[in-house]
């Protein structure tokens, strides 16, 4: 028996140490202690320490709340440039009170030395959202992806599942969204003829297309082969069905597209909206007088700009652009920062946190979280910077 329960005690022993020696190998550039000391408060900018007392690692992310938890989603980043590629995968993380955070290791895994894999380790994964299907009991879950030394070409949706919420996640394919599928509010030049010479407006998506993306018919020339999607987020409406809402068209313009029911594809209905706005990092929630908000940046890589805002009666629009949220020092900048998740806080009406991202792109792995309270004023989403808060100071 005492045999037994000295091996049981090594194997432990040993199991905590491997996973302690691979903590501190993946926040190469910061120094782990002792398990952290309870928090209970949020200090935007600040180093985010997990049960580990390892920096959390969750870039570009989302929370989904199941049985009592918040699970935290989001890209594992590395130190120096090729940090800015998937070497690791996507992290999730849990929590109860959502200031301290559990390591539960890596959901997806992006370790395939194979180059034919969509998701090769030096892929480009980010922003990743999951969602539970309660009809399917699955959890989905779904990212921008760009397939191995393309850039930023490819500009595909991935897909993956898991029966858990702490994965691990399977990968079960990528898409380009809508493919032979018009949208909603389509209109009859997208239908016509698309000219030959578009490929010449290519010029990577950051705003420089040179025409109005109308007149380029960008929706026309890839009705075949899908839409393009890169920044996106996901969103449930209260029926349950799911939303995939992102920047399409080389980003001049976002879509909001229905999924199916089991949330692993399209259900066909979808619109596009702010055309020649080129709004990134596009993130959705709705209050309980039945407003959609939408949150989403202008179009400048890492470097941070204003957010917009918008809202809406119905999914499908019409949208009425709000303006820049934020209010006072940075504000234009939204606080140094670029949003990645509106989060409802559960058992608080309409109580809503901005989580956005410090990017980082020289160190990814020293990326800041930016969560800060978000206020609804008159109809207008409010964001002001704090240096230390807690939920007691959402007030509604
Ligand atoms: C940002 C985008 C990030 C990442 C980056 C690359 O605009 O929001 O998710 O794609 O560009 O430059």
């Amino acid at each position: 028996m005492k045999k037994i329960r000295l091996s049981l005690f090594l194997l432990f022993a040993g199991v905590s140490f491997s996973l302690r020696a691979q903590n501190n190998h993946q926040s190469k550039g910061f120094l782990a202690t002792t398990p952290t000391k309870p928090v209970s408060f949020f200090e935007p900018g600040q180093i985010w320490r997990d049960n580990n007392s390892v920096p959390i690692n969750a870039h570009g992310g989302g929370i989904m709340y199941y049985k009592n938890t918040y699970y935290w989603y989001g890209e594992h980043k590395i130190a120096g440039a090729i940090g800015n590629t998937g070497q690791v995968g996507v992290h999730v993380y849990s929590s109860s009170d959502l200031y301290n955070w559990i390591d539960e290791g890596i959901a997806l895994a992006v370790n395939s030395t194979d180059p034919r894999s969509e998701i090769a380790k030096g892929c480009i994964l980010e922003r990743p959202k999951v969602i539970y299907n309660k009809k399917t009991k699955k959890f989905v879950m779904w990212f921008h992806l760009e397939l191995l030394n393309k850039g930023y070409d490819e500009a595909r949706s991935g897909i993956a599942i898991s029966d858990k919420p702490n994965g691990p996640f399977v990968f079960v394919r990528s898409v380009r969204p809508n493919m032979e599928q018009w949208p909603l509010n389509v209109q009859d030049f997208h239908k016509k003829t698309v000219s030959k010479d578009i490929k010449k407006h290519y010029c990577g998506g950051y705003g420089c297309l040179g025409g109005d993306v109308d007149s380029l018919n960008i929706l026309g020339r890839d009705f075949k082969q899908g839409q393009m999607a890169r920044d996106m987020n996901l969103f449930v409406d209260d029926d349950g069905k799911a939303y995939h809402i992102y920047a399409s068209e080389e980003n001049s313009t976002l879509h909001i597209a229905q999924l199916s029911d089991d949330y692993l594809s399209y259900s066909g209905k979808y619109i596009r909206l702010f055309q020649n706005r080129y709004m990134e990092a596009p993130t959705m929630f709705k209050t309980s007088n039945g407003k959609y908000y939408m949150l989403a940046s202008d179009c400048t890589g890492w470097e941070p700009n204003a957010a917009r805002s918008a809202v809406a009666d119905h999914i499908f629009g019409p949208w009425k652009e709000l303006g820049n949220p934020c209010v006072g020092k940075d504000s234009e900048y939204t606080f140094r920062s670029q949003g990645t998740f509106i989060l409802p806080v559960q058992g608080k009406k309409d109580t809503y946190i901005y989580m956005g991202d410090r990017w980082n792109p020289q160190n990814p792995i020293d990326g800041r979280y930016i969560w800060l309270p978000l206020n609804i004023l008159d109809g207008h989403l409010t964001l002001k910077w704090k240096d230390s808060w807690n939920l007691t100071d959402l007030k509604f």
